[in-house]
């Protein structure tokens, strides 16, 4: 197995793009994919202050550090969901990564700054972990942007999370989140321009991106994502692809190019019937939005332990 560009060995296969690549040449191929990302999808401007949202896994952490390879001025968020020895573990990652190559990390605590955590939003709302973790995210996120000033908030979605997402969507042909399923949502109502600039790159890739580049990051899954049924949806596509490399990304940049306009009114229409929440400002179909709502439902809840389920054998 010899490296396409220097023909000396490589380190990795990527079957889609029928190439291999040594670990020199393997970091260039995923900066030009990265490059190419965000001008086609004209992600960042000249001059632009990114905050890169980083879990201390290996995608997040990839992204931060190819951004600022790449010479963009991207500072990180961390995050604290209260789970457990897994957050603890994933903000040491976070921290590391960030004090080793002196960049600066912006941290906040679920807990300490808001009032709650996912294990205790999970019990109250007696919804999946999930549900209450991806609402608080997404209005975080958002909210230490505007607070800092930055033009655009980066996530480390990668090419096996957005097909992934895709495939649930049009299973149950969920079409107001296929209008809004894009690489870039533009900045609107005061809120940052999203970007998910790792969209060309897969999860495996993003793995040996870190070893090459000696990235120590946060292995293990979140325990309280268990059956979360992205992953059935990953293992579903990753079957398809090893039969048919080149399926997984077809089938996402297909719909970006021939179908994700067919659904851009239906998104727009429900953007158009939003209002600003009386209670923080972000826009919400009802009165007050629903993060302002579980702060609410969560003020006074006794936390709760993080008790997980050992996965079946
Ligand atoms: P997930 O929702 O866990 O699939 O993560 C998707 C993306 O959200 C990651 O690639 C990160 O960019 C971001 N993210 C997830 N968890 C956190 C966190 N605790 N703090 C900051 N960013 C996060
Ligand atoms: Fe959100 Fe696990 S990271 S529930
Ligand atoms: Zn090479
Ligand atoms: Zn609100």
């Amino acid at each position: 197995m010899k490296c396409r560009v220097c023909r000396q060995p490589a380190v990795i296969d990527l079957r889609r793009h029928n190439a291999n690549f040594c670990a020199e040449h393997f970091v260039e191929h995923c900066r030009e994919q990265v490059r190419r990302t965000i001008d086609h999808f004209k992600m960042v401007a000249p001059g632009d202050r990114v905050l890169v949202a980083v879990s201390g896994g290996k995608d997040s952490l990839a992204l931060w550090d190819l951004l600022v390879e790449l010479g963009y001025d991207a500072d990180g968020l961390y995050l604290g969901l209260g789970i457990g020895d897994y957050s603890d573990e994933s903000g040491r990652y976070a921290r590391e990564f960030a004090s080793q190559r002196g960049l600066h990390l912006v941290e906040v605590d679920l807990r300490d700054d808001i009032g709650f955590d996912v294990p205790t939003a999970a019990a109250v709302t007696k919804r999946v972990p999930c549900s209450a973790c991806g609402l608080s995210k997404r209005h975080l996120f958002d909210r230490a942007a505007i607070d800092g000033g930055y033009d655009a908030v980066a996530t480390g979605h990668n090419l096996d999370d957005e097909a992934a997402v895709l495939f649930g969507n049009t299973l149950r042909w969920n079409i107001e989140y296929l209008g809004r399923q894009l690489p870039v949502l533009p900045a609107r109502a005061g809120l940052p321009r999203k970007v998910k600039p790792l969209v060309r790159l897969a999860e495996r890739e993003m793995a040996a991106y870190c070893v090459v580049r000696g990235i120590d990051y946060q292995v293990e899954e979140c325990p309280m994502a268990a059956g979360n049924r992205h992953l059935g949806y990953k293992e579903a596509l990753n079957a398809i692809e090893a039969s048919s490399p080149g399926a997984k990304s077809a089938f996402y940049f297909e719909f970006l190019d021939k179908a994700s306009h067919l659904f851009a009114n239906r998104a727009q229409t429900e953007r158009d019937g939003l209002q600003a929440c009386q209670s923080c400002g972000t826009p919400t179909p009802g009165e007050v939005c629903a993060f302002c709502r579980l702060v609410e439902r969560t003020a006074g809840a006794t936390p709760v332990e993080l008790t997980v389920k050992a996965p079946p054998l």
